[in-house]
């Protein structure tokens, strides 16, 4: 069956927005909890746009499911990582005036700093991922690298119509066998909505499913907790 990562980013979008400390993100992975989310994700930014340390330090004494921390390949995000120690750490690249992540990390053009990246987050006893684009060339990088799960990007996925989204699904297919084989764990997500999200979660091999703005936005209209049910009943449907 395939699991719910629910990334709350978005409850802190919304906090941010007048500098106060409501809506709690905390409060969020406690609902979505409820709702049957089967891991609680959050990027923590180098801008500190949405998630701030204070709501990681906090998630890590309250999530009692699986905490995946995204963050960027940097010395001071591997720092407080470790530091930290969620479950689960994402490695993503991370672009200031991007508006969300935008492509996959290239692993095979920092081979050097992700191999270290690894090193320093294995010896603090955490798991990584590496959220790349659903190419044999990254998840073999990946993979030699000492990654234990990939995230593949389903970016292009979500934006593509008709034809054009079946190639990009057979793409991610194919990426998820090949990561199988490769002994990785085969995560997936990015721009997955309630509408696009059942071809992505009967792709065999694909584990886990990592959604945010989606979920976040139903929420307003139906409460969190209903939100995720939703989208886990859609997402754990029998292949
Ligand atoms: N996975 C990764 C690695 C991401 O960076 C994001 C966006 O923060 C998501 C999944 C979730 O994307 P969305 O908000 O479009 O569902």
């Amino acid at each position: 069956m395939t699991k719910l990562g629910v990334n709350i980013d978005h409850v802190a979008t919304v906090r941010q927005a007048r500098q106060t400390n409501e809506p709690d993100p905390v409060w969020a992975a406690a609902m979505a909890q409820l709702g049957g989310a089967d891991c609680i994700t959050v990027h923590l930014r180098e801008d500190r746009r949405h998630i701030q340390d204070r709501d990681v330090h906090v998630l890590k004494q309250t999530v009692s499911c699986k905490l995946n921390l995204e963050c960027a390949v940097i010395p001071e995000m591997l720092d407080i990582a470790c530091q930290i120690r969620p479950n689960q750490v994402c490695l993503v690249p991370e672009r200031r005036e991007e508006v969300t992540t935008e492509g996959g990390l290239d692993v095979v053009g920092n081979e050097h700093k992700v191999k270290q990246a690894i090193e320093q987050l294995r010896t603090a006893g955490i798991r990584i991922s590496l959220f790349i684009d659903p190419r044999a060339d990254q998840i073999n990088a990946a993979a030699q690298l000492g990654a234990h799960a990939i995230e593949i990007h389903t970016g292009c996925y979500a934006n593509a119509c008709g034809e054009n989204q079946d190639k990009e699904l057979s793409k991610i297919a194919l990426a998820a066998e090949h990561g199988t084989k490769a002994e990785l764990e085969v995560h997936a997500g990015h721009g997955l909505t309630y509408d696009n999200v059942r071809p992505v979660a009967m792709v065999p091999g694909v584990s886990e499913l990592n959604i945010g703005h989606s979920i976040v936005s139903r929420s307003i209209f139906v409460g969190l907790e209903n939100a995720v049910r939703e989208m886990k009943r859609l997402v754990s449907a029998h292949r």
